[in-house]
């Protein structure tokens, strides 16, 4: 009688091993063990790592199921999209969330993260769904205090908090739910942390950390066929190495941005692999969590004030949304010797050429003064197509003239102090006028806009000034006939 034997590769056993040490915080490697990690300068994170010849590993590795199929016998269905039931969310996912696929939402700490998913959450638990919240950062207590704030907390949304992912795997493979978040990828650790020990991955939110979790859970989405969504705390300068390191790795990038200390909250795909990528979410932080926005304008536009030099409004592109805004700018005698430039919400770069650009082609004396230019209600615009309606603003400022409050512009301004195309015009001039604003200076090249709003059609910056100066009589700022002005500083 024969012993059934279960063959074995000839090369099991016979692996060559190789030894080598990798550093816990960078992901380094290095032949010996040293002190301090040759690559991050960090002292004591080398750990001795058992790795096999990779080519060994290789063959190990071969898995003969995984053979190309044509990609027509694909089944399309697999890619549907699930609407979560926050109408804003699902649109800028070009409709809901995969299943399978992982999600990552990056922003700043205390934007609204962790609000607007248990939004999410609550929603699609409402709906009848088992959906399942992986708390690392907060308690399941603190949890419950929030979404007291936001509503009724239906059955169906489970909560664990823990840390280690070895634990998010045992309960998103007990707890059969049909969307999990892990709240937050920076909190969350591959291996159990042992008392007076170093993790042998590292600190949690280590970059090595960071992506061994992501790697795992993305595999969890795959296996289970449940779409996952991470959070992932980001920087203002997006210094964090750790999630913008997972970008690749995920279906799906959302940015949630804006500024702390206004209402309004935008929601952008930054990376979509199952739709396009630009449509923008629009909230509202109040005291009952997020609102869906719909009239921007109120946000933006409510407290502007009339008849003060300085200030214009901008259609400017969020993703693929205009949005218009107001742009202010502030020209003072200089508190120091080196006048001070000061930006929020715009490029600071393009305002120093922009600032250049006045005092060399329209003859604009602001370059020993101070400036500030600052577009309100915590919404950030560094495309160039808000240098035109910066530089009416500087020179407004400079000039004490005030702009006509219905007076709107875009166009990027060239070096030479040309005004250029820019993208979306017609639907930006579009939102302009929706939003009451009847003039608006354009490129030269410009399509028609809507009845009923005047275009402005300029070639250059200075002509641009000339065109929508209020006192064009002006004796103190005088036109040559290129259009160049005597601009003093009147106003100071
Ligand atoms: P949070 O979702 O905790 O931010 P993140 O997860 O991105 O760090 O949001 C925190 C802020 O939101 C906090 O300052 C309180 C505020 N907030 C409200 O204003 N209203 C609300 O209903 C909730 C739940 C939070
Ligand atoms: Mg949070």
């Amino acid at each position: 009688m024969s012993v059934p034997v279960t063959p074995v590769p000839y090369h099991r056993g016979m692996a060559r091993t190789v030894k080598r040490h990798r550093c816990i915080d960078c992901g380094a490697t290095s032949p010996q063990w040293v002190g301090r990690c040759p690559t991050c300068g960090e002292w004591n994170t080398l750990v001795e790592e058992t790795a096999l010849d990779p080519l060994v590993r290789a063959v190990n590795d071969l898995d003969l199921s995984s053979m190309p199929v044509p990609l027509s016998t694909v089944d399309v269905a697999e890619a549907q999209a699930v609407p979560t039931g926050i109408d804003e969310f699902d649109r800028v996912l070009a409709g809901g969330l995969v299943p399978g696929s992982v999600t990552l939402l990056g922003g700043e700490p205390g934007i609204g993260k962790s609000t607007l998913l248990l939004q999410v959450l609550l929603a699609r638990a409402a709906a009848g769904h088992r959906v399942l919240l992986i708390s690392a950062e907060e308690s399941a207590h603190q949890v419950r205090l929030r979404a007291e704030r936001l509503g009724t907390v239906p059955p169906g949304l489970l909560i664990l908090a823990v840390t280690d992912v070895a634990a998010v795997a045992a309960a998103v493979a007990g707890a059969d739910c049909d969307l999990v978040v892990v709240d937050s990828i920076q909190a969350v650790a591959v291996g159990p942390a042992v008392a007076g020990e170093r993790r042998a991955g590292g600190v949690p939110g280590s970059i090595t950390q960071v992506r061994e979790c992501a790697d795992q859970l993305v595999a969890l989405a795959k296996a289970h066929q449940v779409p996952i969504v991470l959070v992932g705390h980001v920087t203002k300068d997006g210094a964090l190495a750790g999630p913008r390191a997972l970008e690749h790795m995920v279906d799906t990038v959302l940015s949630f941005e804006g500024d702390r200390h206004h209402g309004l909250r935008m929601l952008v795909a930054v990376k979509h692999r199952f739709g396009p990528t630009g449509e923008l979410g629009l909230f509202e932080m109040g005291d009952h969590g997020l609102r869906t926005v719909d009239d921007p304008g109120r946000l933006l536009l409510g407290d502007r004030m009339h008849g003060v030099p300085g200030g214009i409004v901008l259609p400017a592109m969020q993703g693929r949304r205009p949005l218009v805004v107001e742009l202010q700018a502030l020209v003072a005698h200089a508190a120091q010797s080196q006048p001070k430039r000061t930006v929020v919400g715009l490029d600071a770069g393009r305002l120093n050429m922009i600032l250049a650009v006045l005092a060399r082609r329209a003859d604009l004396g602001v370059l020993q003064f101070d400036v500030f230019a600052s577009v309100a209600g915590g919404v950030r615009v560094t495309e160039p197509a808000a240098d035109l309606a910066v530089a009416l603003a500087v020179a407004s400022a400079t000039t004490g003239k005030v702009l006509p409050s219905n007076l709107a512009a875009v166009g990027e301004v060239g070096l030479a102090g040309e005004v250029r195309q820019v993208d979306n015009l017609t639907r930006r001039i579009e939102e302009a006028g929706r939003l009451g604003f009847t003039q608006v200076v354009v490129p030269m090249s410009s399509p028609d806009g809507p009845p009923g709003v005047e275009l402005i059609r300029v070639g250059t910056v200075f002509e641009a000034m000339r065109r929508t100066d209020p006192f064009p009589g002006d004796v103190d700022a005088p036109y040559d006939e290129e259009g160049r002005g005597d601009w003093g500083l009147h106003a100071l």
